[in-house]
């Protein structure tokens, strides 16, 4: 894919943190490319780097890390090279976010309703009552109970679920080029989440919005993404088209997450979970990174540093033994 046609285009992100022993890479070197109108995929364990991947892009990482190396293209521009200023402009306009805690993008002064409105003023241009109508709409469209009387309530007074639904909401309504959704139904309901994720597969049909879709459950990755990027101990272990990805899953870490995936019928007696657990960054390992929990690990692995390589068009694996 030309990096022209894609929306977001990253190279060599590299995002670390400042601890006592020195700095420690969250994001180490991730090439990542969204093409414009494509929901892309970043699944992996918690503790991979994937919201870090997130606030890089945004330019909201923590005042103790920073981004060391690597573009972020937004289109042409480099996010990188912006002022906070420019950011904020873009943020919640042509790039909307939606995490798992809703505090951060709702402002606990202004009825939520009002918030919503206002963003439809500023961007679509609509009229104070146009915006309102719209506004109960969306609340209605995201699962909003009784949407014309949660208008007028403060953040403080709905409940965790709401407030999510609240910003999905703020996020539809800027009809966004590109959507970070970090975990965006995580906390949600069965019937909510399939509702949320129908409404993003609308954003993307309706508006060609490009989105990035994290999330740790593989099922939804299946049901929405065109591609999907999965992340191990900051790094890509494999990408791929997602229907190769299910099909033919190849690196190890992939083949466990999906191994773990619940099966419809109940058959398994015990749910499987890859032994382990992701490695501290503090201390990096000398070759392969999954080495240690790797059920297919030869004696070289934990020696050799194995890099992205393409097995086939649009499949890279990172893994010393497999070509
Ligand atoms: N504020 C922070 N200060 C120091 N280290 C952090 C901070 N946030 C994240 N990290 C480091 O980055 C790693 C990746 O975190 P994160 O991107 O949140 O993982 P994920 O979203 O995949 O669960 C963490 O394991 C931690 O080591
Ligand atoms: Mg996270």
């Amino acid at each position: 894919m030309e990096a022209r046609q894609n929306t977001l285009t990253i190279t060599g992100l590299r995002t670390e943190f400042l601890t006592p022993e020195g700095p420690l890479a969250a994001v180490d070197g991730v090439d990542l490319a969204i093409p414009r109108g494509s929901i892309v995929g970043l699944v992996g364990e918690s503790g991979c780097g994937k919201s870090v991947t997130a606030l890089s892009v945004l330019g909201l990482v923590p005042p103790a890390g920073r981004v060391a190396a690597g573009e972020i293209r937004f289109g042409e521009t480099d996010l990188r090279t912006l002022g906070e200023g420019a950011l904020r402009k873009l943020r919640g306009n042509r790039i909307a976010m939606i995490f798992q805690d809703p505090m951060t993008s709702l402002n606990p002064v202004y009825p939520v309703g009002r918030q919503v409105a206002e963003v439809l003023r500023l961007h679509r241009r609509l009229d104070r009552w146009a915006a309102k109508a719209r506004t109960v709409e969306l609340f209605q469209q995201v699962g909003i109970p009784d949407p014309a009387a949660r208008y007028d309530a403060y953040p403080r007074q709905l409940s965790g679920g709401l407030r999510q639904r609240v910003m999905i909401a703020m996020a539809m309504a800027c009809e966004p080029e590109l959507l970070i959704a970090d975990e965006p139904t995580t906390a949600l309901d069965v019937t909510i989440q399939a509702q949320i994720l129908r409404l993003m597969g609308d954003l993307r049909r309706d508006h060609g919005t490009a989105i990035l879709l994290i999330t740790h459950n593989m099922g939804v990755v299946a049901q929405l993404c065109d591609y999907v990027y999965v992340m191990y101990a900051g790094q890509i272990v494999e990408a791929a088209e997602t229907f190769a990805l299910f099909r033919a899953p190849r690196h190890p870490y992939t083949q466990g997450l999906l191994k773990a995936i619940p099966s419809l019928e109940g058959t398994a007696d015990r749910l499987y979970t890859i032994r382990g657990s992701v490695p501290d960054p503090r201390c990096p390992l000398p070759g392969c990174r999954f080495c240690p929990r790797c059920d297919q690990s030869r004696q070289d692995c934990a020696r050799q540093v194995p890099d992205l390589r393409a097995l086939a068009a649009g499949h890279w694996v990172r893994c010393c033994h497999i070509s």
